[in-house]
């Protein structure tokens, strides 16, 4: 399986700085409450909130949309439930990537039910071109084609979370 990588880890450090430069400029007096994603989006979150140097919070959910497989369902399944009352907070909702959008969608629908003051979504890769439903995405680390990627965070069948960078998985093996 060849990987070639998409987005270097330097480029990452300066935009995850970007991302937070954004960030404290809406939420510096806010005490937000972020809200990550698990599993793929605890690199990305606890490498943001190195870089926000005001008061604020963090929780996590855990969702499954993808099994092993490569090609999203359509249905999202919860495995974990934050407990943080979200009613009188800003909430700001920390995803890896999004895809068809069915994941990010149900969560940021669920969420709001719970009637936060405001509720925003900050997903570090969007991959635009695949797009089945819409979801409002305030705060985008990178643009990406229609790649499997894995690294910072992202796992091909929970493998290449570890990567420093983002890279492109080439899943035909040419064999000779
Ligand atoms: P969506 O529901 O189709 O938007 O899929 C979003 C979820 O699928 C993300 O939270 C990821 O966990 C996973 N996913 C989508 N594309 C990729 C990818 O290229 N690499 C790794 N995981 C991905
Ligand atoms: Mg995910």
């Amino acid at each position: 399986m060849k990987l070639k990588i998409l987005i270097k880890e330097k480029e990452i450090k300066n935009r995850v700085k970007e991302l937070a430069e954004e960030i404290k400029k809406d939420y510096k007096d806010k005490n937000p409450l972020l809200i990550g994603i698990l599993k793929g989006g605890f690199m990305f979150l606890s490498d943001l909130i190195r870089n926000l140097n005001f008061p604020h919070e963090i929780d996590f959910i855990r969702v499954a949309s993808y099994g092993s497989r490569t090609v999203s369902r359509g249905k999202v399944r919860w495995i974990m439930k934050s407990k943080t009352p979200l009613k009188q907070r800003h909430v700001l909702i920390i995803e890896d990537i999004v895809d068809t959008g069915y994941t990010l969608k149900k969560i940021y629908t669920q969420l709001k039910r719970q009637k936060p003051l405001s509720c925003r979504i900050c997903v570090f890769l969007d991959k635009f071109d695949r797009r089945k439903v819409k979801v409002p995405l305030h705060y985008v680390g990178f643009k990406v084609p229609d790649f499997f990627l894995v690294g910072y965070g992202l796992d091909f069948n929970e493998k290449f979370r570890y990567l420093k960078d983002i890279r492109i998985i080439d899943m035909e093996e040419k064999n000779g």
